[in-house]
């Protein structure tokens, strides 16, 4: 039977509580993307998780927390976080809580993840038996309202099987899971429709971005006073965890081939159309365009004179040029086009390279990486 896609009243709250109290699973909406929710401390709920996503148990999931009193009371987030045996702030220089706080007090709750030494409440399953937990407060107030009345922090990957499309709609989530869950909470359309940023910080105070999302980078060094590290593969430093291990290429993937452009359609040069016509199966098969901003019709016209590729559907993520609107459909239309008639879908990168578009080129990219299924 497909889950039922319920709406939020605060019986319909009450009722996914006491569902995840008997260690099951929800479809949680969150303001970045829908989560696949259990209770963090239930390993049964946990395993269940991995489980209805086909996801590989080393790649950790992220603790969802409540915003109650956050912000009110006279403790640091981040002492909050040590008390309630989520975290461990004792590795922490003086330097690191600082950093710690005031990230946590900039950012939280919202589409920021944070990612600290592991506190002794956290089962292994949860952090892949890393010595770290990724920790998020989402601002969604029905993520929060749900967190709240199961009593519990919430751990919740995005509620697609693994490597696929992210949802970002309650269909989505039962497109991606509903024979295999009971209850999806409908929030409505994600406000950011990105994932959360992940930035990792050491016990010396580096922070380094495990994956760009709804939180600018730009603003976190700001916040932070502190550069960012990239990682290649390891976090730098002493006791070293390892980078995000679910960063992988190959996430976000539709099931049809996609190609990322290099650039703006217009300023493919001909060596590159040939490759992108040769890509999409020697040319025999109809494409979708996807510009992130701007005219499609035009951008159609320009790829089907360069690489003699048949353009049959097309799609604009903002055609104002609005990268927040961008991040919101950015999903929701690749899922549509994959579900079109198009043999093999083309995509413009995004021409912002900072903030919310580095968090999509980052998702194309990826979704690019995987052959065709
Ligand atoms: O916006 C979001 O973050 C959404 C919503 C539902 O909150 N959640 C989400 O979860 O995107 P998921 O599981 O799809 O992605 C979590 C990412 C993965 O890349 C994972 O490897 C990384 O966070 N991660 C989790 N724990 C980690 C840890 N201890 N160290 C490094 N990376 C970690
Ligand atoms: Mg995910």
């Amino acid at each position: 039977m497909p889950a039922r896609i319920l709406e939020p009243t605060p019986a319909n709250v009450r009722d996914a509580a006491r569902t995840l109290a008997r260690g099951g699973i929800v479809g949680m909406p969150t303001e970045t993307v829908y989560g696949l929710a259990g209770i963090a401390f239930d390993e049964h709920a946990v395993a269940s998780i991995f489980a209805v996503k086909e996801r590989p148990t080393f790649d950790p999931l992220i603790v969802h927390v409540s915003a109650r009193g956050a912000l009110s009371s006279g403790a640091s987030v981040l002492s909050r976080l040590v008390d309630s045996g989520l975290a461990d702030a004792s590795p922490f220089a003086a330097d690191a809580r600082r950093t710690a706080d005031r990230l946590l007090e900039a950012f939280w709750p919202g589409p920021f993840t944070l990612v600290l030494p592991r506190g002794r409440a956290v089962p292994d399953l949860v952090t892949s038996g890393l010595d770290t937990v990724a920790i998020r407060m989402p601002r969604h107030p029905v993520a929060q309202a749900l967190i709240e009345e199961a009593g519990a922090p919430l751990a919740a990957p995005s509620a697609n099987r693994y490597g696929r499309i992210s949802p970002t709609r309650a269909s989505d989530v039962v497109e991606e899971l509903g024979d295999r869950i009971d209850i999806v909470l409908d929030g409505g359309a994600c406000e950011v429709g990105v994932e959360s940023t992940v930035v990792a910080l050491s016990s010396s105070g580096e922070i380094t971005l495990l994956r760009p999302g709804g939180v600018d980078a730009a603003r976190i060094e700001l916040v932070a006073r502190r550069p960012l590290a990239y990682p290649t593969d390891r976090i730098h430093g002493p006791g070293a965890p390892a980078a995000s291990p679910g960063m992988l290429e190959g996430h976000y993937a539709p099931s049809k081939r996609l190609v990322l452009l290099p650039g703006p359609v217009r300023r493919l040069d001909e060596r590159r159309a040939r490759e992108i016509a040769d890509s999409a199966f020697a040319g025999r098969c109809e494409a979708a365009l996807l510009v992130v901003f701007g005219d499609p019709v035009a951008a159609v016209r320009e790829l089907e004179a360069r690489t003699g590729l048949r353009v049959v559907e097309s799609a604009v993520l903002s055609r104002e040029g609005h990268l927040e609107e961008a991040a919101r459909s950015l999903f929701a239309t690749l899922r549509r086009l994959d579900g079109g008639n198009a043999g093999v879908l083309v995509a413009e990168p995004c021409p912002v390279a900072g903030g919310l578009g580095h968090a999509i080129t980052d998702r194309l990219r990826r979704a690019a990486a995987r052959p065709a299924r």
